[in-house]
């Protein structure tokens, strides 16, 4: 699964695995041509998260006018592409069935290669991407630890090389990213929460309230998030009536505290058991600033290398889908018609 070349023809990849709408087009190379996504959040915020029939619906409306935004703002034809990339696993069923089922029938209807990509896989590579604004500082030419961190995934894995995944460790109960959007609607704010969190935490004092660090004295490399929402209530409990609009910046800051040194502890752990060089930090939590700056810290502390992708590809996003199917394709591989969408991994998919 290594690039062969500078072969320029772009894949078109298609990511509807959860809430967010998004089509990309992306070279083997990791170059992004175009990304362009629709958001939910409007759609999903009053009832306070993902209503999984109403994402599915949404990205039938828009999947497939963003292709043809996409195609027609870079000026690319079918026939120029290399092959199609779709997330088939794992996500919301209805989801991923709308992208799947678009993504064969234009493979169908243009004649191209395609690929099912497992979303995970996206997030891993998203670092590596690289377009007029951006350029990773290294990389995959050497063995890396990553630590992926999104809504629905909270994990360390070792990448030997694309397409090479060892888990090292995963969260027990909630996600980092499930953890941020439930202590926002415990305190009253809007959805997704993470960036809300993170926006108010930054007038807050992090070392007002306790959250607890779950599992940071456990010799694994695992996560537990879901002490933090007991720890909330018992606190938001605490407060006089009224006194939670004036505490919500502390309670952001505290709480965010808890989140990234829990994260860090294990980042740590993985790197004294593998003492391995090079980090990368992905998925939609990888947004938060006060863990990039904790991330950035502890590497530069450590004498290791981290790489951090800006905000546009730590969320969910096509491009980083795009990428791996690129490689996928790049070295061989091909989806049978009968490959559909999965809620969970495919076996194989990491070791
Ligand atoms: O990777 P992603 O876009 O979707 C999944 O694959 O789950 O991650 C979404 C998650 C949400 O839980 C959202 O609240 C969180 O990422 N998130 C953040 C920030 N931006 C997004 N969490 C903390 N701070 C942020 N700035
Ligand atoms: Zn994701």
């Amino acid at each position: 699964m290594e690039p062969v070349g500078q072969f320029l023809a772009p894949v078109l990849a298609i990511e509807s695995s959860c809430d967010d709408t998004s089509v990309a087009l992306v070279t083997v190379d990791g170059n992004v041509v175009s990304c362009l996504s629709q958001s939910q959040d409007a759609v999903h915020t009053t009832f306070g998260g993902i209503v999984p029939e109403l994402a599915s619906r949404n990205h039938g409306l828009h999947l497939l006018p963003l292709i043809q935004r996409v195609l027609n703002e870079s000026q690319v034809e079918p026939r120029e592409l290399s092959g199609l990339a779709v997330t088939s696993r794992p996500g919301l069923i209805g989801s991923l069935l709308v992208g799947v089922v678009t993504a064969k029938t234009l493979a169908m209807a243009w004649r191209l290669d395609w690929v099912g990509v497992n979303h995970l896989e996206g997030h891993l590579l998203a670092p590596f991407l690289r377009d007029s604004a951006y350029s990773p500082a290294f990389s995959f030419d050497e063995p890396f630890v990553a630590l992926a961190v999104s809504g629905g995934h909270s994990s360390l894995y070792e990448v030997q090389r694309p397409g090479h995944y060892r888990i090292l460790g995963s969260t027990l109960d909630d996600a980092a990213g499930e953890a941020f959007d439930k202590f926002a609607k415990m305190i009253g704010l809007g959805f997704p929460g993470g960036p809300l969190v993170d926006r108010l935490a930054e007038n807050g004092d992090p070392a007002k309230y306790h959250f607890p660090r779950g599992l940071i004295h456990d010799p694994s490399l695992n996560f537990s998030f879901s002490g933090l929402k007991s720890a909330a209530h018992r606190i938001i409990e605490s407060l006089s009536p009224g006194g939670l609009e004036a505490e919500r910046p502390h309670l952001c800051a505290s709480f965010q505290e808890a989140v990234v040194e829990a994260l860090l502890v294990k980042l740590d752990r993985a790197r004294e058991l593998l003492g391995v060089r090079r980090y990368v930090l992905t998925g939609g939590v990888s947004a938060n600033r006060r863990l990039r700056c904790g991330v950035e810290g502890w590497a530069g502390g450590h004498g290791v290398q981290v790489l951090i992708p800006p905000p546009r590809y730590c969320t969910d996003n096509a491009a980083m889908i795009g990428f791996a199917g690129a490689l996928r394709l790049a070295a061989g591989e091909r989806s049978a018609w009968d490959l559909g969408p999965r809620p969970s991994a495919l076996p194989g998919d990491f070791s």
